[in-house]
């Protein structure tokens, strides 16, 4: 996600600040900025596209000397990548400058009561609503600690947010809830940033910040409080990281990072999307309700790991909406001479939003007259531009090749489509819907408490190391789990896997278990009944061919105890939900496999990570 840096002390900040950026560039990003006060002025520059575009610009137009700065590279998910809409935003009054990481959830709300007081946005960001009602704040009460603290206590969301008063040369004022902040502890030097890769050239001591904190940073001192003003404990430490493993946050794969973000991915991509009283809201899918209500067909279109989330949105969506969804592999659909109209509904999923075989598929369905809802991952992309409507998945940036967090917030994206369309089709109660929104919103600590067994699953990765094939069973969307599990060890193990519908093992593949062949399991919870039970009568069939089965089965399901070697725990959730927590030790075990192996886990032999070529 975006990546943020504050900087005081005797330094040139701009010189600091780039060089700060530079380092979180591996973050992704699509547009740059800086800031900083001069004799009671703010300068900014700021540039869509590359760190060379603001280096470019800042060699025509050099910023005066200062050395007191924020800068940011933004990662776009409220309005477009522009040089506008790049931080820092600087507020209508010229006074305050402000950089932000994160999601303001209610900023139409507060937008709409900004403008209502006669402040003129200049952008189409959520941060700009907190820039402006930060410089209100600031000049009722010409103090920065405590006007951030007033806004933090309007804001909803998750944020990082960092800014600089023009009346102030002293200050740096930085606060956090749900979104990464460190402190950078220097001598005659201080900084906050997002990740401690801003600032490990100048120094390796640091302060851990806890949630709803607001922190003041002088060149000499550095204040904590709450955001009521009480005075908070903090731990210090030191990073003895490499700057090569600070920017994975001290992983030794960004895949691995990626595998351990995936809560807060999902919980982004989850924020906001919910009115006061509980109704779904979806802005960005433009689509008239009455068009969705007309729809007779779905057609999901994508590749890879995206159509098998694909695969799981059309159990979700068939059940909630009872309207026939059908997915297909973004690379047939057009050449099959599909059956698509004005009343069909396609959606189309991609991480990178860049994929040609699924750019060409939403060509030839709009070219039907199908309506197109893309649900992607990156701003601004080629596939969302050409839609009709897009819903974006808010995952941060994906480096390794292999993807992890896109399919976890893909399919949590897809969740919510459906529910949307059963809300606007009528097909489901409010309160019904409510539930589902309930049972999504506690996923992101179900997530967490199977990141929490790794060790467990490395354990098993060990013990496995020479195997050379793999099957992977699940039923209902376990199957679609069962096919990611595969892939993501294809991809990056190099080794033979292949995921199946466990009740088609009977009619064909049952023929190549033998007991060199681990089997691994995705058990549906004990409550989705016969799906469970044939499970567990799948699960006998292989073992009496001599396999090894690992099962991953919820929390106390004993049922699968005396057939397993090994199981995997997952935490109890509705059996339509489950590929979120269930494909989480797949991921874990495919990345652990590939390093035991020597592979290069972000970026495997033969595979690009947007493949835009047909
Ligand atoms: O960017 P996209 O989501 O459109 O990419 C689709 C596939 O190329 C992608 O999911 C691929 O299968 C990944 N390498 C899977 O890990």
């Amino acid at each position: 996600m975006c990546g943020i840096i504050g900087y005081v002390g005797s330094q040139d900040a701009t010189r600091v600040i780039l060089d700060g950026l530079k380092r979180v560039e591996y973050r992704g990003y699509d547009s740059a900025g800086i800031a900083i006060e001069a004799g009671g002025k703010l300068a900014v520059a700021k540039r869509s596209g590359k760190l060379t575009s603001l280096v470019t610009e800042l060699a025509a137009h050099p910023l005066p000397a200062s050395g007191h700065g924020i800068g940011h590279t933004r990662w776009a998910t409220h309005g477009g990548p522009t040089d506008n809409n790049a931080h820092p935003h600087v507020s209508a009054d010229g006074r305050v400058a402000l950089v932000h990481n994160g999601i303001i959830e209610n900023f139409a709300e507060l937008r709409a009561e900004l403008e209502a007081r006669g402040i003129t946005f200049i952008s189409q960001t959520d941060t700009e609503a907190a820039a402006q009602l930060l410089a209100l704040e600031l000049a009722a009460c010409d103090d920065l600690t405590q006007a951030m603290r007033l806004v933090c206590a309007r804001l909803k969301g998750a944020f990082t947010l960092v800014a600089l008063d023009a009346h102030d040369s002293e200050r740096v004022v930085a606060a956090r809830r749900d979104s990464p902040l460190v402190v950078g502890l220097g001598e005659g030097e201080n900084f906050v940033a997002s990740d401690v890769a801003s600032f490990i050239s100048y120094t390796r001591e640091a302060l851990e910040l806890g949630q709803d904190q607001v922190v003041t940073i002088t060149r000499s001192s550095v204040t904590v409080t709450d955001f009521a003003g009480n005075p908070v404990p903090t731990r210090r430490f030191h990073v003895d990281w490499s700057p090569a493993a600070a920017e994975k946050a001290g992983f030794d794969w960004f895949m691995r990072k990626e595998i351990f973000e995936q809560p807060r991915a999902v919980a982004d991509t989850l924020l906001g999307r919910t009115t006061d009283d509980g109704r779904l809201v979806l802005d960005e899918v433009r689509i008239d309700a009455a068009e969705l209500r007309l729809a007779n067909k779905i057609v999901v279109v994508a590749c890879g790991t995206a159509y098998y989330a694909g695969l799981v949105a059309k159990y979700a969506i068939e059940h909630w909406t009872r309207v026939p969804v059908e997915v297909e592999l973004a690379s047939e659909f057009r050449y099959r001479d599909p059956i698509v109209d004005s009343r069909t509904l396609c959606i189309t999923i991609s991480q990178s939003g860049e994929t040609m075989d699924t750019l060409q598929a939403i060509r030839y369905a709009r070219a039907q007259g199908a309506r197109v809802i893309a649900i992607c991952n990156t701003v601004g992309a080629t596939i969302p531009r050409e839609s009709d409507a897009v819903l974006y998945t808010r995952a941060g940036p994906e480096i390794g090749v292999a993807s992890t967090k896109g399919f976890l917030t893909q399919v949590s994206a897809t969740y919510l489509l459906g529910l949307y369309l059963a809300q606007v089709r009528g097909t489901m109660f409010a309160d019904e819907i409510s539930r589902w929104l309930g049972e999504l919103g506690a996923i992101p600590d179900k997530i967490q408490q199977v990141l929490d067994q790794a060790e467990r699953v490395y354990a098993l990765a060990d013990s496995l190391k020479t195997t050379q094939d793999f099957i992977f069973l699940g039923r209902h969307v376990g199957s679609a789990v069962a096919l990611e599990g595969a892939l993501k060890l294809k991809e990056i193990a190099y080794l033979h896997a292949e995921g199946f519908a466990a009740g088609e093992l009977k009619h064909g593949p049952i023929a190549i278990i033998d007991e060199t062949t681990p089997v691994f399991v995705v058990v549906p919870p004990t409550g989705a009944g016969q799906l469970h039970e044939k499970m567990v009568s799948n699960i006998q069939e292989v073992r009496a061919r001599g396999a090894s089965v690992v099962v991953l089965a919820e929390r106390g399901d004993t049922s699968v105890l005396p057939y397993a070697e090994h199981v995997l725990e997952l935490p109890i959730t509705p059996v339509l939900l489950q590929p979120l927590t269930a494909t989480v030790p797949l991921q874990l075990f495919a990345c652990e496999l590939a390093t035991l192996l020597g592979n290069d886990v972000d970026q495997p032999r033969n595979l690009a990570k947007s493949v835009t070529v047909e």
